[in-house]
């Protein structure tokens, strides 16, 4: 039997142990966005720091101008001879659990119900990254030494769109490029029994918009047919923002767009997709988006632009007459290769004002740079060993998928460290990530224990 085996056995053995382990960290409400939660920030960071230096790794804990950064290097005693460098890239901070009030069981309360954990960060991120914590400690536990030397990177400002990582990253820049893969967990299986290598990401801008008129609200019978209504106004504008097809209308949007290739539209179409279910689990009555393309197409490799929150006026019980002065509105543009977000920014910039009807006035203040949108390469000796690593931790071969979601660090490392990162997610796409009843299918946590063990030991042969 194979050391890998027995690590295996052990990882089996000790199912509850990691778990109870992960709901330690899960109870730490690290809500990045919420500066009240910057001290629970801090002490999900110094959890983390406590587990891998019971590893046996070197951990330091790096200030930021807000949350801090997390590196962790493994001592050479720690790792097999001639063991190569990789980094393990992942996150700590969480989304904002509201609404409260439709959470089953408190998100800061880990809670098992029919074989899943809930709480806040189960999937997104912290229970991914713990996933490698515990297949690292089972290594370490069974065989003393790690395959290969891990380099841990761990971030408290994913979901605020990493706004100080890359000062860190510039600063340890020398250190980092020593490492020959990155691998990160912060994304899904295709499906329940489908585990998949992730190969592409959405880029993300996110802009607000404002619309105003008058310096005060006003009288609606007074005033209203004289004075612009800002709510009417910026209805008209969004309404403009998609034609009939449900092509995004800011002009230049998709210049940049590289077409879906035939390969790869084929290569999609024999991926297990069920679309009826799909809208059935959803609850909407049918799925829509650009004309032309299908669910997963839309999904994976067209760009969007969606109104992400919209408010104007009274909103209290009851009527009240009056003329808003004020409306805005939140969009999100997803982004997919080569458009660059600072391109798409000026385009909607200059599209919206073109847009703005008499009498108002029209602002956007973007939150953040933007994320661009990225591909890896699916060829390689890293990419064939994850392959490997799935296939021995969840029974089966994964499919290549890329996913809409977006995760900035991935082109960022590309192109500060020249780092491919390898992407294996161990969630599923129904586990709520950002949404109240987040979970992880404990099934799916386990087989990510086993594949990210599986995958150090193949990594170790494989990039010798
Ligand atoms: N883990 C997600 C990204 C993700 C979601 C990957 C679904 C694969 C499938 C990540 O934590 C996230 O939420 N990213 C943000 C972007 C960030 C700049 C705030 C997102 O995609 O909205
Ligand atoms: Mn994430
Ligand atoms: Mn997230």
């Amino acid at each position: 039997m194979s050391m890998l085996d027995t690590v295996l056995i052990w990882i089996s053995r000790n199912h509850k142990r990691w778990q109870g382990d992960l709901e330690k960290w899960l109870s730490i409400p690290s809500v990045s966005a919420q500066e009240a939660h910057a001290g629970d920030v801090r002490e999900a960071a110094e959890w983390a720091e406590d587990y891998l230096r019971n590893i046996g790794l070197k951990v330091e804990i790096i200030a930021t101008p807000r949350h801090p950064v997390i590196l962790a290097t493994t001592p050479a005693e720690l790792a097999e001879p001639g063991a190569p460098e990789v980094l393990l890239y992942g996150h700590y901070d969480v989304q904002p659990p509201e609404p409260l009030d439709l959470w089953q069981s408190p998100p800061f309360k880990p809670t098992v119900r029919d074989g899943k954990l809930y709480a806040r960060g189960a999937n997104d991120d912290k229970g991914q990254v713990h996933a490698h914590l515990a297949a690292m400690l089972a290594w370490r536990e069974i065989n003393q030494k790690l395959p290969v030397r891990m380099t841990v990177l761990l971030e408290g400002e994913e979901e605020i769109g990493s706004p100080n990582l890359m000062a860190v990253v510039q600063a340890h820049a020398a250190q980092l490029r020593a490492c020959k893969t990155l691998i990160i967990s912060d994304g899904n299986q295709f499906a329940k029994g489908v585990p998949s290598i992730i190969y592409g990401l959405r880029g993300l801008v996110y802009a607000e918009l404002t619309v105003t008129t008058a310096n005060t609200d006003l009288h609606s019978g007074q005033f209203g047919g004289a004075v612009a209504n800002p709510a009417n106004a910026l209805a008209r504008i969004i309404a403009q923002l998609h034609d009939e097809q449900n092509r995004v209308t800011v002009p230049g949007f998709y210049t940049d767009v590289r077409p879906l290739t035939d390969t790869e539209r084929a290569a999609w179409r024999q991926l297990p997709f069920d679309e009826a279910k799909f809208a059935g689990d959803l609850g909407v009555p049918a799925v829509t988006g650009e004309a032309g393309y299908s669910t997963l197409e839309r999904l994976w490799g067209r760009p969007t632009l969606d109104v992400n929150g919209l408010t104007s006026g009274y909103q209290g019980p009851g009527a009240k007459t009056v003329l808003p002065c004020r409306a805005s509105c939140k969009v999100s543009m997803r982004l997919v290769p080569d458009q660059a977000p600072a391109a798409i920014m000026a385009a909607f910039d200059a599209h919206v004002q073109s847009l703005a009807p008499a009498g108002t006035k029209v602002e956007v203040h973007w939150h953040g740079p933007g994320s661009p949108p990225a591909l890896t390469a699916v060829t390689g000796p890293a990419i064939a060993a994850a392959q490997r690593a799935i296939t021995t931790g969840y029974g089966i071969a994964p499919v290549l998928c890329r996913e809409g979601g977006s995760i900035p660090v991935v082109t960022w490392f590309q192109q500060a460290l020249g780092l491919e990162a390898v992407m294996i997610g161990f969630g599923l796409p129904d586990d709520r990530i950002h949404a109240p009843n987040e979970k992880i299918d404990l099934d799916g946590y386990f087989g990510g224990i086993r594949t990210a063990a599986a995958l150090y030991e193949e990594l170790g042969q494989a990039l010798r």
